[in-house]
């Protein structure tokens, strides 16, 4: 279930803005990945080329490989669509489709993948997922309900059930919990530190404490100066780059002298 990613000598455009530049890394499966660096430095750009979201922007594009596996993701004749039901994506403000219930928004991305499924099956699914997400004892009684009711930590696990309801390989998270308050985000990050155990999981985030506690490798991310484009600085095990990195501004960063 869990996959590898590589990424070799990656650059990533907007038309002809190059807005990160040579990437090299290995994001190990079972494991979860936090992106570091200041703001504008390319991390939301990064992540989603990891499943071919970058490209639907008009004039957006990527040079060098990327391997899922082994497998280019960008090469001829592969289907973003199949890509992304591979590679699931959480976003920074949870999106649960307003006017489904809750059992359908779990349900949502294997209806937009053209499965059927019967009443049987799909309760399985809603469950497993629901529990998968920690939060099936919250909801179980009131899934018919409007998936806007929920609370926002409880719409952003929701948002994670409806990721793995597709059972993907890989799940990206562009700063998950920035919309959440404290406990919402504990109950977040618990089960990013369960997920870890049947996915591959890379999530970006502000917060130092937050990828010091969840994430095992952590890469940090720079920018020159306006127009340039971001770099990956440093990758190591998480506890190396918090207590021991080998790069000055990986170190001014972590620190919080600038970014
Ligand atoms: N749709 C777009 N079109 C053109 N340029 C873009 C687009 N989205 C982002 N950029 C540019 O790409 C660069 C990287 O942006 P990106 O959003 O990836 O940064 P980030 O590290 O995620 O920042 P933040 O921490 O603020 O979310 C920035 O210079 C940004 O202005
Ligand atoms: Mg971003």
């Amino acid at each position: 279930m869990s996959k590898r990613i590589d990424a070799i000598d990656l650059n990533v455009y907007y038309g002809k803005f190059r807005a990160v530049a040579d990437v090299d890394i290995t994001i190990e499966p079972k494991s979860v990945t936090a992106f570091i660096g200041p703001s504008g430095c390319g991390k939301t750009t990064f992540l989603r080329t990891l499943n071919r979201m970058h490209e639907v922007l008009p004039g957006a594009h990527v040079e060098g490989k990327l391997l899922l596996d082994g497998d280019d993701i960008y090469a001829p004749g592969v289907d973003p669509v199949a890509v992304r039901s591979n590679v699931g994506m959480v976003f920074q403000r949870p999106n649960p489709f307003p006017t489904m219930t809750i059992r359908e928004n779990v349900l949502a991305g294997l209806k937009l993948n053209g499965q059927r499924i019967s009443k049987g099956d799909a309760d399985a699914v809603v469950e497993k997922s629901l529990r998968g997400a920690n939060l099936w004892q919250e909801v179980k009684d009131r899934l018919e309900k409007p998936g806007s009711g929920l609370s926002g930590g409880q719409q952003q696990r929701l948002c994670i059930a409806r990721t793995i309801a597709v059972e993907p390989e890989v799940i990206l998270m562009d700063e998950p919990c920035s919309a959440l308050d404290p406990i919402s985000t504990l109950a977040v990050e618990d089960l990013i530190s369960e997920l870890k155990e049947q996915y591959t999981v890379v999530i970006v985030t502000h917060n130092m404490q937050q990828a010091a506690r969840v994430s095992d490798k952590t890469a940090f991310f720079n920018i020159a100066g306006t127009g340039k484009p971001g770099k990956l600085i440093e990758y190591a095990e998480t506890s190396q780059i918090f207590n021991n990195p080998q790069e000055k501004s990986t170190e001014d960063y972590v620190s919080g002298r600038f970014g």
